[in-house]
């Protein structure tokens, strides 16, 4: 028997979705009984070429061919963005049909309220996709780690930046070089800030905390830092200290408390997430069961995205023949309260210009000393103009004195710019 599924948006990932249920169907009609069959596929421009090969009369600028298709028991989304994107979800949960969506823009910021009409309508929303693409984040989050109480969320989840300063790493070339090769290679958008601007890893972040910490977080509660301001020569520095530099997203439970950020960050080189390079993906997770585990591989791209999307739509049609609904990835949430714990203790990586005029590094370790921030390591490199750049790893702050550090080095006469403030990774903890 068929098993027929409209879907919205025929593009990079809608495209490898075609192709990967084709390729499927057969397995999973032997597993269930249904078919899976991809009936009607709604685009904008029903002219364009796909990529991917099926009847034309499957194509349709209709929405309703699909929201209103009574035949239609499973919707997929991969038109992106928040509109028509959620007004087509929620209707199609209304009309009682399945959901699979690869939107992170959408379920990062009205996640509760389409879990909350799915539930309603006795219905399911999966979204393997929205994080980490291929990789299986969402679904061991909330089924295979339900066992234990998740602590630590430490992950690379945004591949366009994890290209940019991997390639500023291997090619010594500055940002703008980096992000013009990435845009060239179509891993960059022609607007970059989302990703660059740690945006898109935050949203993925709001998902992935939501669920391991089992509460509702909202995209206002992340600290956000991008990678514009990283130069290449804080690569080159970092790599003579012994670390690479990448956009950590980092979520911790202390206890009931969360302290949830996204920025850019130096990693050890034995640290296991230093070796996740160019546009693969990696989130380190800790349980407290489970100990450390790490996931790692493709966070983007046609087939691996669509590998997440119809694994969902798989599931779903297991689930359909055991008449089972799953629509709440969280179960009951706790209130937990989202804090910028200034206790909170790492290293700091410091790059500092100054006038190269004798006494100058002097009054800068006064002023380190007085805050009891000691320095672990200190290079000083010559620069033009009369300038020097002193770079410092500290040893372990607060995050208070690594603010009040910052605050009173602009006040000393010969410093020309502190250009860039980093936190430091441990190796274990
Ligand atoms: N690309 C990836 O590697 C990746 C990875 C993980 C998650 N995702 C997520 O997957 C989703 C899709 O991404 P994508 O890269 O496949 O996007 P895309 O290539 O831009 O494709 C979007 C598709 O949606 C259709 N569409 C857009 N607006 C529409 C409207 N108003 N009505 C009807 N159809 C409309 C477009 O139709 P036309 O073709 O006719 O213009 C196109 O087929 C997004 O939520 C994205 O965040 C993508």
């Amino acid at each position: 028997m068929d098993l027929e599924i409209g879907l919205l948006g025929c593009g990079t990932v809608g495209a490898g979705v075609v192709s990967l249920v084709r390729r499927r169907a057969g397995k999973v009609a032997d597993m269930t009984g249904s078919r899976p069959v991809v009936k009607t596929i709604l685009v904008r421009n029903l002219d364009k070429n796909r990529g991917v090969t099926f009847e034309h009369e499957r194509l349709t600028t209709r929405p309703d061919d699909i929201l209103r298709d009574e035949d239609i028991q499973i919707v997929i989304e991969t038109i992106g963005g928040i509109e028509p994107a959620k007004t087509y979800i929620l209707e199609a949960l209304r009309n009682g049909k399945h959901v699979v969506t690869a939107n992170k823009d959408l379920i990062a910021v009205h996640g509760p309220e389409i879990l909350r009409v799915a539930e309603e309508n006795h219905v399911s929303v999966l979204f393997e996709a929205a994080v980490g693409g291929a990789i299986p984040l969402v679904g061991p989050l909330k089924e295979n780690l339900t066992a234990n109480e998740v602590t630590d969320l430490k992950g690379i989840i945004n591949g366009t930046t994890n290209f940019i300063l991997s390639e500023m790493t291997s090619r010594h070339i500055d940002f703008e070089e980096a992000l013009a090769m990435a845009q060239e290679l179509g891993y960059a958008e022609s607007d970059p800030s989302s990703d660059v601007d740690g945006l898109d890893a935050a949203r993925k972040l709001v998902i992935l905390s939501s669920i391991a910490f089992q509460t509702e977080v909202h995209l206002t509660d992340i600290r956000i830092e991008g990678i514009r301001h990283v130069r290449a020569k804080d690569v080159r520095y970092a790599d003579e200290l012994g670390y690479v530099i990448k956009l950590l997203a980092v979520g911790r439970d202390h206890g009931g408390e969360l302290t949830l950020a996204v920025r850019p960050t130096l990693i050890p080189k034995v640290h296991p997430l230093a070796h996740v390079s160019d546009a693969y993906n990696a989130l380190y997770v800790r349980g407290d069961a489970a100990g450390d585990l790490m996931f790692f591989g493709r966070g983007a791209g046609s087939m691996p995205t669509a590998s997440a999307v119809v694994g969902d739509v798989i599931s779903l049609v297991r689930n359909l023949k055991l008449g089972y609904v799953a629509s709440s990835p969280n179960g009951t949430l706790t209130a937990k309260p989202v804090v910028d714990r200034e206790d909170d203790r790492y290293k700091y990586y410091f790059r500092l210009v100054v006038h190269d005029q004798p006494g100058v590094f002097a009054s800068i370790a006064q002023l380190f000393g007085s805050a009891h921030a000691s320095m672990e390591t200190v290079l000083q490199k010559r620069v033009d103009g009369g300038c020097a750049e002193i770079v410092i790893v500290t040893h372990e702050l607060s995050t208070t004195t690594a603010r009040h550090l910052v605050d009173e080095l602009q006040h000393l006469s010969h410093l020309q710019a502190v250009e860039c403030v980093m936190p430091v990774e441990p190796v274990t903890e």
